[in-house]
């Protein structure tokens, strides 16, 4: 019994004391925290067209939150996460991140996916002054709605750039039509970035076709680029209408090579688009086939997680999560300009989707990869890693790394697990291109 009531008192003197140096260590913090858990809003599309992008990026964020609990969380204080869905609605992102801020007072946000989303929340937490980084919103003015606003994922200038330059230089391709969202700024930009990029590089984008999010019947714009016959389609859409337009253009008798970005990423698009998305290619953030340990750890822990391989989506939820709290460690607590600072400060971060380094405008300067699709396996393979100006192949890359300096040879178009890769280096705004350097991981 008296042991009994020691252990009581134990236990709450150090509850008790934990609270007060929490609260001593944060007295200037906006948001509200008191100490205790830290508390974290994540908000995205746990319902609706694109729900898949949610739910990936929740359960990115909650096996990344899970580790670092388990490991004691940060400061010795656990993360506790307040979940809101939007149901990919600009405005709901808005009134979700308004809830999370003044009711629930959480310190930092993570989300949203969609651009358009992050576009309409990001000015609600400048304003309130918590930092928000979106895992994978990659259009390039998400991050210029303020300081506390940054991002652990490549930008669309450098994305766009990345399939224009595969379509000329490994497909060959002379002529593309561009089928893009008009609803989405994601889509949007991409479309002038491919443009621009496959321009330079001597391409003509022969045709403009766009529909808008939920539509249906593609047939009009498809019909209307069957006409000029271009070598390539690119798609900037998101998975729901891509697995949709795919099947069309088949059935019109469209067999060319479809191309694409990271909206296509969801384990929906096979049932949407089935045996029609042979033939096509994206460009991506990670690849869960990179044999690296830390990757496969990675992919092993969600796997056993959710029963699902992981897709980009959740690897970058998981690198947003876990570079939070490395910013909250660095910053000694939460107090909301230090955390800002630190988050922006975030340098050389090893993440499964890459190193992360932030840049001057709080944008991620990383490697994208191109990934072919596979529909009788209802996965995306490997293809070729393209890294910005400036990043080269990390010297640990694995065995099957081929190497290839000054050279603008191509690989075989169309041609599975070609050895031969081409990339040429850019910079984040795609406007420098580094001709004379290749490089190429074959993961
Ligand atoms: N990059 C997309 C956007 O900005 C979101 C996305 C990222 C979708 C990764 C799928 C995978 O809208």
């Amino acid at each position: 019994m008296k042991n009994f009531f020691l252990a009581v008192i134990l236990v709450f003197s150090t509850l008790f004391s934990s609270a007060c140096v929490d609260k001593g260590a944060n007295t200037t913090t906006t948001g509200g925290d008191t100490g205790g858990d830290i508390k974290v809003g994540v908000y995205g599309d746990l319902t609706g067209g694109t729900a898949s992008f949610g739910q990936s990026t929740k359960n990115g964020v909650q096996l990344a939150v899970d580790e670092i609990n388990a490991a004691g969380g940060v400061n010795g204080r656990k993360i506790t996460l307040v979940i809101e869905d939007d149901q990919g609605q600009p405005q709901q992102a808005t009134t979700v991140v308004q809830k999370l801020i003044n009711q629930d007072k959480v310190v930092a946000l993570l989300g949203e996916v969609a651009s358009t989303n992050s576009l309409a929340a990001a000015p609600v937490a400048q304003a309130a002054k918590i930092p928000m980084i979106t895992p994978s919103s990659t259009n390039p003015q998400v991050t210029e709605r303020g300081d506390y606003i940054s991002r652990v994922c490549f930008i669309d200038p450098f994305q766009g750039s990345v399939m224009a330059k595969f379509a000329t230089n490994t497909l060959k391709a002379k002529t593309a039509a561009v089928l893009g969202d008009n609803s989405s700024d994601y889509s949007k930009g991409l479309t002038q970035f491919f443009e621009q990029e496959f321009v330079k590089l001597g391409g003509r984008v022969i045709t403009k076709q766009t529909y808008a999010q939920k539509d249906q019947d593609f047939k009009a714009q498809l019909t209307a680029i069957r006409q000029q016959n271009p070598d390539v389609i690119y798609i900037p859409g998101y998975y729901g209408e891509v697995g949709i337009i795919a099947r069309q253009a088949r059935e019109l008798g469209m067999n060319m090579p479809l191309l694409g970005g990271d909206g296509w990423d969801s384990p929906d698009l096979w049932k949407l688009g089935g045996a029609s998305l042979k033939n096509s290619y994206i460009s991506n953030h990670y690849s869960a086939d990179n044999p690296a340990p830390e990757i496969q750890n990675f992919v092993k822990a969600y796997n056993a997680k959710f029963n699902v391989a992981p897709d980009s989506l959740a690897a970058l939820a998981y690198d947003a999560a876990k570079v939070l709290a490395d910013a909250i460690k660095r910053a000694g607590g939460t107090d909301s300009a230090k955390l800002k600072d630190a988050i922006n400060a975030t340098k050389d971060f090893k993440g499964v989707t890459g190193i992360i380094t932030l840049d001057a405008n709080r944008n991620a300067v990383k490697s994208a990869v191109v990934l072919e699709t596979d529909p009788s396996a209802s996965k995306f393979n490997f293809k070729e890693t393209i890294y910005p100006e400036g990043m080269s192949a990390p010297a640990d890359a694995t065995s099957n790394t081929n190497t290839m300096m000054n050279s603008n040879t191509m690989s075989n178009a169309g041609m599975t697990n070609s050895n031969s890769m081409n990339s040429n280096m850019m910079n984040s705004n795609a406007t420098n291109l580094n001709t004379n350097s290749t490089m190429n991981a074959n993961r």
